[in-house]
């Protein structure tokens, strides 16, 4: 059975090397890699390959950036071009980004069958790119794999139950597959010249970085907070630093790190504060106290006894956040047991 998976910006890496992994160590599987370019920054893009022993692409449609319309299009043509080429059993597709919806609407044009790895999410914000994303994928894919239980009662809703699996999420695999590498190593992965205490950050959501007023409060509460902030700076935000934003003193910006670096930067935080969606959930994994600068977020299952707490950009309720007691509170296995790629595997097996 041969499958396409579709990836090109950072989170689809990581949620890909569990998946590829288990996909090309399962007999009868074969798996074709398509890279669209969305990310290609050497520390967005090429860095997760050669950390996380992630194939080659066979495939590099090197899109780049662009508006939605101009990057979705130009990825829809070259991915057609990859389906008609390799003919594949079905189309796998990862969480909510351009090269999702792009993948998983070539594919369905051409009849082939569409799997959604990251289903039923929603943040019911129209507003944001992704969820439009999300909303379009699940309608058009014929096996949705939901990371949460929260998730399939999305589906259920809007009436996608009968193509919906229980698959848990294939971060929570890659939190623990890694994580054990970090640990094991050392110091190995430790980012140099740091403070011993400090709080991890990382911003790069449109509804942040598109509106100066939300991202000079972001800055200003952290410019409040009384400890050094470790910023890993997006490419999207390092672009406004200059003309929208000065940065305070206690803000230390590096450059975007690689995967393993952030797991040993997200364990060793204090706290973690962050507008992105996959750090939300390594929080928790990891055992650290998120404070995310949304207005809401799509993984509920984080916010139980303030594990999780939702601020928006409003300096007053994130600096709250941060002198806040840490939660003592167990955390709950609500993403499934660490093999979500070994379910989507056999899922797909089964399917043929
Ligand atoms: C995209 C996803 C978002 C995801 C994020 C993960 C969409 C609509 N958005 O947002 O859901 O959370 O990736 O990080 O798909 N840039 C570079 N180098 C790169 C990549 C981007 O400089 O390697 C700059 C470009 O100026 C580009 C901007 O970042 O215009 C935004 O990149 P883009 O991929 O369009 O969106 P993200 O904000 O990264
Ligand atoms: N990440 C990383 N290096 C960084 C910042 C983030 O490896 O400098 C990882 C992070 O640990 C998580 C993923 O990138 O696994 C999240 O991606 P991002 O925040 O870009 O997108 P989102 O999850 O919001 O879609």
């Amino acid at each position: 059975m041969k499958i396409v998976s579709v990836i090109g910006a950072r989170p689809q890496f990581i949620k890909a090397a569990a998946v590829s992994r288990v996909l090309r160590s399962t007999p009868g599987l074969q798996e074709v890699l398509v890279h669209t370019g969305q990310h290609y920054d050497e520390n967005m893009s090429d860095i997760f390959f050669r950390q996380l022993d992630i194939p080659k692409p066979d495939h590099n449609l090197e899109v780049g950036s662009g508006s939605h319309a101009y990057q979705t299009g130009m990825m829809l043509k070259g991915i057609e071009d990859v389906l008609i080429k390799e003919k594949p059993d079905y189309t796998l597709v990862y969480g909510d980004t351009n090269s999702t919806i792009a993948g998983a609407l070539a594919a369905t044009k051409l009849h082939i069958p569409v799997a959604h790895v990251e289903a039923g999410l929603r943040s019911f914000n129209r507003l944001m790119p992704e969820e439009i994303n999300r909303i379009v994928t699940d309608r058009i894919s014929d096996l949705l794999f939901a990371p949460t239980l929260t998730a399939i009662t999305n589906l259920k809703n809007e009436g996608l139950e009968k193509q919906t699996v229980f698959s848990g999420d294939v971060m929570y695999d890659s939190v623990l597959f890694y994580r054990e590498m970090v640990v094991s190593r050392g110091d190995k992965y430790r980012t140099p010249g740091l403070p011993a205490s400090y709080l991890l950050a990382t911003i790069h959501r449109a509804e942040n970085t598109d509106n100066p007023g939300n991202l000079r409060n972001i800055f200003f509460a952290f410019s409040q907070t009384g400890l050094p902030v470790v910023l890993p700076i997006h490419p999207r935000t390092a672009r406004l630093l200059k003309s929208e934003v000065s940065v305070p003193s206690n803000v230390i910006i590096i450059d975007p790190v690689g995967y393993l670096e952030m797991l040993w930067l997200t364990m060793h935080a204090e706290k973690v504060l962050t507008d992105s969606g996959g750090l939300q959930k390594e929080a928790y994994f990891l055992d650290r106290q998120c404070i995310t600068m949304r207005t809401e977020t799509e993984w509920v299952e984080t916010l139980h006894d303030n594990w999780n707490i939702v601020t928006g950009p409003d300096p007053d309720k994130i600096l709250l956040a941060v002198r806040s007691a840490l939660p003592t509170a167990p955390r709950r296995q609500d993403f499934g047991d660490g093999k979500s790629a070994c379910i989507i595997a056999e899922t797909l097996l089964r399917s043929r």
